[in-house]
């Protein structure tokens, strides 16, 4: 039997989400507990590279369980782009003692872990992202939260959009899959829900309008996810600069087709791109319980020396699951719930 582990590394990587600090909170907590202890590294992968670390104790993690963001602060640094900083992180795990490694983020950072895993360092990945598009998890935490805010949202675009018979467009987050635009646009009434896995056909978002038009309902609400795009391959961006794992910036597609829909409608139309608000903010109830059990799942599994994994939920049990399973392929929109949802189009 090897010795127990007993100093971990702990980082939050990629886009902050509501949730962070839940899970945060349990990790330490878990963990001092066990007599085991928490080195925080800030800023994901940028943190280790550059030996920004502090020790973590119950004082790191008091009053954090509401607040948004991540107290450890976040960055899109890929280790893996410069092998001088894959060294040099790798000597600094050497140097902290830091004997198994937590790594809370979404594909990128759990790509990263998975690498890092296969050379030999003990990682447990934790998911984590708003998209809700990270598989072999039914959810990851943030994406109730940013549901609810765009859910909040299209309900105060109603009362304004029914008062100037407008047509409201609201981008919201998703860049490969359309779950917050599906789930807030179900819950929100929307009449016409696009997403990134489907291409968008104006005329059917047009005839669905005039559909609503035609029996004396004078506005409509249309939500549109940022990563959809009219044809394969061309979403639309706000920046083509890539970041280090290769993305983009996207924005913009709500834009585009709210003059398209005021076009060949002739309904006055805005358009609000809800952003980062969506990122903000303090975690819904259901996003501080779910962060807070893969918290502690996550230092269960170090104990456990499952290391290589990734924390799940699946049905109302978090288990646990390879990161490679999570990573590998995207979670999309299902069909049955896109159906659901088209019921209410027009
Ligand atoms: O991956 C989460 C996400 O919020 C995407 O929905 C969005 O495209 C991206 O992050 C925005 O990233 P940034 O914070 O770098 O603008």
């Amino acid at each position: 039997m090897p010795p127990p582990i007993r100093r971990i590394g702990l980082l939050t990587g990629g886009g902050d989400c509501p949730g962070l600090n839940p899970v945060i909170r349990a990790v330490v907590r878990k963990s001092l507990s066990l007599d085991l202890k928490v080195v925080g590294i800030r800023n994901g992968w940028k943190g280790l590279i550059e030996k920004d670390t502090f020790p973590m104790d119950i004082h790191s993690v008091t009053g954090i369980l509401h607040r948004g963001g991540t107290i450890l602060g976040t960055s899109r640094t890929n280790p893996y782009k410069d092998p001088k900083q894959l060294k040099a992180l790798q000597s600094n795990v050497q140097a902290l003692g830091l004997e198994a490694l937590i790594a809370i983020g979404g594909e990128d950072t759990l790509g990263v872990a998975l690498r890092l895993h296969e050379e030999g360092l003990k990682v447990i990945g934790v998911p984590k992202t708003i998209d809700n598009d990270l598989a072999n998890t039914d959810y990851t935490f943030g994406f109730d939260t940013a549901v609810n805010i765009a859910m909040e949202s299209i309900d105060r675009l109603h009362t304004t959009a029914e008062s100037h018979n407008r047509i409201m467009v609201v981008e919201v987050m998703g860049r490969h899959a359309g779950w917050i635009a599906v789930y807030a646009g179900i819950a929100g009434g929307a009449d016409c829900i696009l997403i990134p896995e489907l291409p968008i056909q104006v005329d059917e978002v047009c005839a669905a309008i005039q559909r609503r038009h035609a029996r004396g309902r004078n506005f409509s609400i249309v939500v549109v996810a940022e990563g959809a795009e009219f044809a394969a391959g061309q979403t639309t961006i706000q920046d083509k600069r890539l970041d280090e794992f290769g993305h983009v910036r996207l924005g913009g597609i709500g834009d585009t087709l709210g003059k398209l829909i005021e076009e060949k409608t002739g309904f006055e139309t805005r358009v609000t791109v809800l952003g980062h608000v969506q990122r903000g903010g303090t975690p819904t109830a259901f996003d501080r319980v779910l962060g807070t059990r893969f918290g502690v799942k996550a230092v269960e599994l170090v104990l456990k020396g499952e290391f290589g994994k990734m924390v799940s939920l699946q049905g109302n049990a978090i288990v646990s699951v390879p990161i490679e399973s999570a990573v590998k392929k995207l979670k999309t929109v299902d069909t049955e719930l896109y159906e659901i949802a088209k019921i209410f189009f027009g």
